[in-house]
C-alpha cells in the first residue's frame, strides 16, 4: 500500500487528483465512488477538465453501487449523482451513455447484478473508493464474503444513519437495500485509490492499513490488491500505529 497522510482534506484531495491523473489510463474504465468524499476530487477533474489537462472523453465510468427503489429523479439516486459531478462537455467530458450505474429500478434487482457484473468485466483500470464509518468499501457491509461479486445488499443501521444527511436527516427515508459491486468485483480493478478524510474514518482506516483481514472490516481487502494508493488527511491517520513510518516512505518516493 502507498499511504499519504495529508494535513488537511484539501490538500489530500489535490494529492488524489495528482495520482489519479497521472495513474489512469485515459480511454479506459474509470471506477467512480460516491459519497461526499469524492467531491472535491471531482471538482479538481472538472477544473483540470476546463484547462485542457485531462478528460473523461472516450473513457468509461463505472459506479461501485446504487440504492434499490431510489425515484428515478432523486437527486441522490447514484447515477444521479455521478451524472451531476462527471457528465457533459463542462464537466469532464464523460458521456452519458458512457456511465455505467447498477440498475436500481430493475423489476429483477439480481439479474440486474449479474448484468452488472458481465458489463464490469474484467474490471476497471482505476477505481476511486471512499469508506464508511464501518469499514464498508462499496456497500460492502460487515459480514458479507470477501470474495462476492455484485449482489444485492442490506444496509446497516450505522450506514444508513450516516447517509440521513443525504435524505432530509431522517433515517426512515434513506433506502434499505441496494446493489454493490462485491469485494471481488472491486479486487479486480488494476488500480485502487482509497480516499478517507475525519476523525469518523479513523478506526476503519487503522483497521484497512493495520487490522487483520477480516470481513467485520469490509475494506481490509484491499490488503491483498498489489496496487493500492491511501490518501488520508490528519484526522483520519489518527490511529495508525506507524503513520510517521508512512509519511517517511510517502516522502522518499515523492521528492
Ligand atoms: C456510501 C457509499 C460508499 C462511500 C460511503 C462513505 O455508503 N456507498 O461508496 O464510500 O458512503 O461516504 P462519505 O464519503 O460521505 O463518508
Amino acid at each position: 500500500m502507498r499511504i499519504a497522510i495529508a494535513p488537511t482534506e484539501a490538500e489530500g484531495t489535490a494529492i488524489a487528483a495528482r495520482v489519479l491523473m497521472e495513474r489512469f489510463e485515459q480511454g479506459k474504465a474509470l471506477g467512480v465512488a460516491t459519497g461526499s468524499t469524492p467531491l472535491g476530487l471531482y471538482e479538481k477533474l472538472r477544473e483540470a477538465h476546463a484547462a485542457g489537462e485531462f478528460t473523461l472523453s472516450g473513457s468509461s465510468a463505472y459506479a461501485l453501487d446504487e440504492y434499490i427503489g431510489i425515484d428515478a429523479d432523486h437527486p441522490e439516486r447514484y447515477r444521479n449523482v455521478l451524472a451531476t459531478e462527471l457528465v457533459g462537455e463542462d464537466k469532464t467530458g464523460l458521456k452519458d451513455e458512457d456511465l455505467y450505474t447498477p440498475d436500481g429500478l430493475a423489476d429483477d434487482p439480481a439479474q440486474a447484478a449479474a448484468d452488472y457484473e458481465e458489463a464490469i468485466a474484467p474490471g476497471v483500470d482505476l477505481q476511486i473508493l471512499g469508506i464508511g464509518s464501518d469499514g464498508h468499501i462499496g456497500f460492502n457491509e460487515p459480514g458479507g464474503s470477501l470474495a462476492s461479486r455484485t449482489h444485492i445488499g442490506v444496509l446497516t443501521e450505522q450506514t444508513r444513519t450516516d447517509n440521513a444527511r443525504f435524505f432530509d436527516n431522517d433515517i426512515d427515508k434513506v433506502p434499505t437495500h441496494c446493489l454493490t459491486q462485491g469485494l471481488a468485483t472491486i479486487m479486480g480493478a488494476k488500480k485502487l485509490l482509497l480516499l478517507a478524510f475525519g476523525e469518523k474514518k479513523a478506526e476503519a482506516m487503522k483497521q484497512v492499513i493495520e487490522g487483520p483481514v477480516s470481513a467485520f472490516w469490509p475494506g481490509t481487502i484491499l490488503q491483498h490488491h498489489p496496487d493500492v494508493t491511501i490518501v488520508l488527511d490528519e484526522a483520519a491517520a489518527g490511529k495508525l500505529q506507524l503513520a510517521d513510518y508512512y509519511k517517511a516512505i510517502w516522502d522518499s518516493w515523492n521528492k
